[in-house]
């Protein structure tokens, strides 16, 4: 893939990041809160989400730049459900992006503050633009849906309570779909949204974020078995030590690594037949989600 792309989109994805702090969540000097949320972050992250925002919007209109808030209100929020995903009453993971994770290095109560804080400025970042105001509530409708109690919220609780009742593989690929395909989804949407595009293009666009969101998950649970907690930046054999059912325990890895590649195929012929060459960067990211080591 052209590599130099990458760099640039996580690139602009930083400097949002940076442009948007300061304004909408400027940290104040006694705010603990404030200094949690930035640690957590500005501290790393592939900023997968982001880069699938920006590079749906370049897809469509040829400028990743109307997606910019857009980006950075997507890495706000799945950051926030990291920190709390984190804590000792969900996966008790005392280290996240290769640094203590939130609540070890502030405190529990700092932590879930700081991920409700996030979760708040997302959507102030989400309005911080020139798209306008039907653009922009477009934008908020779809991703409070994506983030809430039908999307990322139902998929965390549904993966809580399996630890206690082990689900079937139909189970499992609800609780998939939502804690982390619902993002993913929202991610290349919000580009669809920033750029204008048709409905056929934000079809494609969601045909494609709905396999890699499903494939970002089971890659997500291979590497909990297979990598080393260096390279993960993330405790290892979080899963099994939480009970919880995943692909690796249900199918076993190959059958997982199989489907995963099937899901990628999927997803790219999908984009292809809409876009033609022009979805390479989107196709190739996507192969090098499969491939990932972290
Ligand atoms: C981790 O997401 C949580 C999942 C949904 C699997 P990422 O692997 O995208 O985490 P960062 O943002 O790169 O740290
Ligand atoms: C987390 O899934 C999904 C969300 C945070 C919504 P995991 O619990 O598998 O993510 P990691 O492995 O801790 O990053
Ligand atoms: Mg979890
Ligand atoms: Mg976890
Ligand atoms: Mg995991």
């Amino acid at each position: 893939m052209p590599e130099q792309y990458l760099k640039v989109y996580q690139q602009q994805v930083e400097n949002t990041l940076q442009r948007m702090m300061e304004t909408v969540f400027p940290p104040q000097a006694g705010s603990a809160v404030a200094r949690a949320a930035a640690y957590s972050l500005l501290g790393g992250g592939k900023r997968v989400r982001g880069v699938l925002t920006l590079a749906a919007s370049a897809l469509v209109c040829g400028d990743a730049a109307p997606a910019e808030s857009y980006a950075a209100a997507l890495e706000m929020l799945h950051c926030y459900s990291l920190i709390h995903d984190d804590l000792p009453c969900m996966d008790n993971d005392d280290f996240r992006r290769g640094r203590p994770s939130c609540h070890k290095a502030f405190g529990e109560t700092t932590a879930l503050l700081a991920g409700d804080a996030l979760l708040t400025a997302a959507f102030e970042t989400l309005c911080r633009n020139e798209n306008g105001g039907e653009k922009n509530a477009r934008a908020v409708q779809l991703l409070a849906h994506a983030a809430g109690p039908h999307g990322m919220v139902l998929g965390q609780e549904l993966d809580l309570a399996a630890e206690e009742t082990p689900v079937d593989e139909a189970g499992l690929l609800l609780i998939h779909t939502n804690k982390t395909g619902r993002l993913l989804r929202a991610a290349v949407g919000l580009g669809a949204i920033a750029a204008g595009a048709s409905g056929a293009q934000a079809a494609a666009l969601d045909g494609y974020a709905e396999r890699i969101g499903m494939v970002f998950q089971i890659v997500d649970d291979i590497l909990d078995v297979t990598a080393t907690s260096e390279e993960l930046g993330k405790p290892i054999g979080s899963d099994a030590e939480n009970n919880k059912t995943t692909f690796v325990t249900l199918k076993g890895i190959d059958a997982a690594r199989a489907e995963a590649e099937r899901l990628t195929r999927e997803a790219c012929v999908l984009l292809q037949n809409t876009f033609g060459k022009s979805a390479d960067f989107l196709c190739n990211y996507a192969q090098k989600l499969v491939e990932r080591s972290n």
